[in-house]
């Protein structure tokens, strides 16, 4: 029997949990005042607005948006609020405890003091990350160090730290300055796999979980995979802990990312499986027999994950306005990438390749018309 305390929900398999998600979030369905809920089938219950969801979403979800999927309506038994719920009311708190903190030090509150504060931040355990536009008022510098106890305690953290700018000195090293606390290593937690690492020194997408998932999903058991700009093990550990590879070569020159990287490594009981190749990915990297089809090691799998690296090796970025000519841009795009890896094989092989788009998925976007994409490119010798 239903209980009062319930809320009605979407229930999905958990590799289509986040495809989902995003469809429902896009068409205003999903009630993002509460979490998504892992319930005892090993589904999950994604929360909706309405317990009358017409027939035709859930049609729309297992046809189109995550074929092969199965969607329910369900209902998620007491409800645990949302981060973007509890973040706004940790916002009020911050903005009452910093209230008294200025007025307390003699100095006059304003609204602009108010807009100085962050709308939100990353928690990885027991430090929170600010934002970059946040705390810039002269007013913060007089209130330290009893301005970064407050903060820390309204947000029930130990350690605070603030982002800058992810640095162009190709190691993409964070810019995050520490402002309570006396290192920057912490622990993330992940689809089951533990990450650690120091967030002054590496960086972490936590915004790529689709295209994790999706690795997640893939049956990788007798296959070598190369994971070129591996950084901590993002995806080498997907790779090795969900998707059953038999070997990863990870390439990384962030010294700080490698030490990350072989420690992941290790506690996730992967480290056997795994070569970490320490240096510049462009040069001295002798992977030709592990990760060409046409050689006797047989089958493997090339994972470059990122769009930087893609995109700037490619010289190619998608760029335009309107979502429908954006995804034709993005066809065109995976066309051009396709041709340009042939030609540059036929140059480097002295003969023939076949590439073949096997999949285009869409992770995120950078900035407004730049957007990273992920595409699956079967390269053979025809
Ligand atoms: C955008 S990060 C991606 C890291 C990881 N794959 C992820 O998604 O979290 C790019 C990584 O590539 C590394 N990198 C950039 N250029 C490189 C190169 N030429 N050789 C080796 N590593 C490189 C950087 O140090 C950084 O860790």
């Amino acid at each position: 029997m239903r209980r009062d305390d319930s809320i009605p929900a979407i229930a999905t398999q958990l590799r289509y949990a986040q495809l989902c998600r995003k469809h429902l979030e896009e068409k205003g369905i999903l009630d993002t005042r509460f979490r998504l809920q892992k319930l005892a089938d090993a589904t999950v219950a994604l929360p909706v607005l309405s317990a009358r969801v017409p027939e035709l979403t859930l049609g729309v979800l297992q046809h189109s948006v995550a074929p092969g999927s199965t969607c329910t309506i369900t209902h998620i038994q007491s409800p645990v609020p949302s981060k973007k719920s509890s973040v706004r009311s940790s916002q009020q708190q911050l903005e009452e405890a910093l209230r008294g903190l200025v007025e307390r030090g003699g100095e006059v509150w304003s609204e602009e003091l108010g807009r100085d504060l962050p709308q939100s931040w990353k928690r990885h355990g027991d430090l929170a990350i600010l934002g970059e536009a946040t705390f810039r008022q002269p007013v913060w510098k007089i209130l330290e160090p009893e301005l970064w106890e407050a903060v820390a305690s309204t947000l029930g953290v130990k350690r605070v730290a603030r982002m800058g700018r992810v640095s162009t000195d190709g190691f993409r090293t964070p810019t995050v300055t520490l402002l309570r606390g006396q290192d920057g290593w912490v622990q993330h937690v992940d689809n089951g796999i533990r990450y650690e690492f120091d967030v002054t020194k590496c960086m972490f997408s936590s915004g790529n979980i689709t295209e994790k998932l999706r690795i997640a999903s893939f049956n990788c058991s007798g296959e070598t995979v190369v994971d070129l700009y591996a950084g901590i093990g993002y995806f080498t550990l997907p790779y090795l802990v969900h998707a059953g590879a038999s070997f990863v070569h990870a390439c990384e020159w962030n010294p700080h990312a490698v030490n990350a990287l072989r420690r992941n490594l290790e506690l996730n009981g992967a480290a056997q499986r795994c070569q970490v190749h320490q240096g510049d990915n462009r040069q001295n990297l002798c992977l030709q027999e592990v990760c060409d089809p046409s050689s006797p090691a047989g089958k493997a799998a090339c994972d470059s994950d990122t769009a930087d690296s893609r995109e700037s090796a490619l010289g190619l970025h998608c760029r335009d306005s309107m979502r429908i000519t954006v995804k034709a841009e993005w066809q065109a795009w995976s066309k051009a990438a396709a041709c340009r890896i042939a030609a540059l094989l036929l140059e480097i092989k002295g003969q023939p390749w076949r590439t073949h788009v096997l999949h285009m998925e869409h992770v995120k976007s950078y900035a407004p018309h730049v957007d990273h994409i992920v595409l699956d490119l079967e390269c053979r010798p025809t």
